[in-house]
């Protein structure tokens, strides 16, 4: 095994869909898999397949369509118990390269609180499980879920084990987001000295972010022996969150030059370290954000709205007669300024769909032609088309489907002398078209107040945001929006130039989303209130 690359596992569509919201359907999983292999992610860990049907489904098809010869390894997470492993292998299948990625505890607490098992009884599961994991496939990663709180003294017996039993990956989650830099170097280094049979396997390290040191702990593990970083896009995840991909990949390449002497090469070489195309960085991000309705912030590290913007006046004056002196990366290493303008209004559909292709979406024909006609909508009102107004097109009908409620009409009337009022018009999941009115404090609201009128699911709204993916006065809008119903977090997203119909189709979105979720004697009672 090379030790002088990084192997970059991303955990996006897994511990990152673990966060409230964040919920995928199987075509938006596709489309992010397909990105990530474009971004250059060396695994994708797909899901958790015996979680539900719906995660075993989504596998299977990353497993189909990215999991090829040349793409990357698709990874299905498993318990240490046998139905989890058996469910993994079988969502593998279409996959060239597949990987069983199998966990269990080993911290006290865990043992005596969740597992009720003993340490001995813990080190049997995990060598019998990663034997029976490796009796499916030789790709097998083994974790030692909330190593950091584990004694390390039993950690390297645990580990010693699974690599006899034939891990090719172990890995070391800080699952509570407990340790610190100094720490968990320690700890790595400790598992390097103590695991007689280490050489045998890859080291990975698994962060959260809870104390916000997630990256801080995988560049100290990286200078220790590890090999293998999982993270997720964007940093989404259980409660603070992952160690945010792009984070890492470019602490990495600026500062590469302190790094390789880490990992075996001269401090001079210019060589990446790890395979991500960095140029693709934005893209991903922008597109694990609207799919998931995890708004970046816009200080975030990398891919921040003012990651790259400079305000004060010592700072600008600077970077007009220096980039240097107040940049360490530019704004293109990461993709920010692929935004090529690219159609007009005399584009015909098949620069639209060859465009749309070319940026990786590969819509059905319905799907194409009726974002074929947003297009042209849009070029009416606005002169110029860049890639980023096409992704939020393209994006947007992805979203819409499969359709339930979709929006056909939306008026209001609103102002300083009168009273909000909208109406709306909906068309059922059944093909019915239904269409009420209400007044509100605002536009919005009043338009949300109708859509209640329709669709009866009480829900409260916890956060509403608008963006404009251009600049200029013609831009199109971004609305996202977050609802909890009844404990649950479901997210809506839509692109409009008129940001009260996005507003509108944002709301329907996440209300399809979460009757989608309900089953079916809840939704029959929900359409018979329709
Ligand atoms: O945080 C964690 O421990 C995990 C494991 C399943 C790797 O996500
Ligand atoms: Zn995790």
């Amino acid at each position: 095994m090379n030790q002088e690359q990084i192997i970059i596992f991303d955990t996006t569509l897994r511990d990152g869909e673990q966060c409230p919201g964040a919920t995928l359907n199987v075509d938006e999983k596709l489309l992010i898999a397909k990105q990530l292999a474009r971004l250059g992610v060396d695994v994708i860990e797909a899901g958790f397949a015996y979680a539900s049907p719906g995660d075993f489904e989504a596998i299977k098809k990353v497993a189909e369509a990215v999991g090829t010869e040349n793409g990357p390894v698709i990874c299905s997470l498993a318990r240490a118990i046998k139905n989890d492993i058996k469910a993994a292998a079988e969502s593998l299948k279409p996959a060239a390269k597949g990987r069983i990625h199998t966990f269990i505890s080993t911290s006290d607490i865990h043992l005596e609180y969740q597992l009720k098992k003993t340490r001995a009884e813990v080190l049997d599961i995990a060598g019998e499980m990663v034997a029976y994991a490796k009796s499916f496939m030789d790709d097998v990663e083994f974790s030692t879920m909330d190593a950091t709180r584990t004694e390390p003294e039993y950690l390297y017996q645990v580990l010693t084990r699974a690599i006899a039993a034939g891990a090719t990956t172990i890995n070391i989650p800080d699952t509570v987001g407990y340790t610190t830099p100094t720490e968990f170097g320690e700890l790595i280094k400790g598992i390097k000295e103590n695991v007689s049979n280490i050489d045998k396997a890859i080291i990975s390290v698994h962060g959260h972010n809870d104390i916000g040191l997630g990256v801080a702990n995988f560049l100290e593990a990286v200078k220790n022996g590890a090999r293998q970083l999982e993270c997720a896009i964007n940093g989404i995840g259980e409660r603070a969150g992952n160690t945010a991909l792009e984070e890492v990949v470019m602490a990495l390449h600026v500062r590469r030059q302190y790094f390789n002497p880490f990992v075996g090469r001269s401090a001079q070489s210019e060589a990446p370290l790890t395979n991500i195309d960095t140029r693709q960085i934005y893209k991903t991000s922008r597109l694990v954000s609207n799919l998931t309705g995890m708004l970046v912030q816009p200080n975030k590290a990398i891919v921040g709205a003012n990651a790259f913007a400079h305000e004060s006046g010592i700072h600008q004056d600077g970077i007009l007669k220096n980039k240097l002196t107040y940049e360490i990366m530019d704004a293109e290493s990461i993709g920010l300024t692929d935004n090529q303008i690219v159609l007009g209004k005399h584009s015909g559909r098949n620069a639209f769909r060859s465009r749309l292709k070319e940026l990786g979406f590969d819509l059905p024909e319905d799907e194409l032609n009726k974002a074929f006609l947003k297009f042209k909508d849009l070029a009416d009102k606005k002169k110029e088309i860049s890639d980023w107004d096409l992704e939020a097109i393209a994006n947007d009908e992805i979203q819409a489907s499969p359709e339930m409620f979709r929006v056909e009409l939306v008026q209001v009337s609103c102002g300083d002398r009168s009273t909000p009022t909208a109406t709306v018009t909906l068309r059922t999941p059944e093909g019915k078209e239904l269409t009420d009115a209400a007044i509100g404090t605002g536009p919005v609201d009043a338009v949300y107040k109708a859509i209640n009128r329709v669709i009866n699911v009480p829900n409260e709204l916890i956060e509403f945001s608008v963006q404009s993916v251009t600049a200029g006065i013609d831009a199109i809008g971004e609305v996202t929006i977050r609802l909890r119903y009844e404990g649950r977090v479901f997210s809506g997203h839509a692109a409009n130039t008129d940001i009260i119909v996005a507003s509108a189709q944002a709301y329907v979105n996440a209300l399809n989303r979460l009757y989608g979720s309900l089953k079916q004697e809840k939704r029959s009672q929900m359409a018979q209130e329709v």
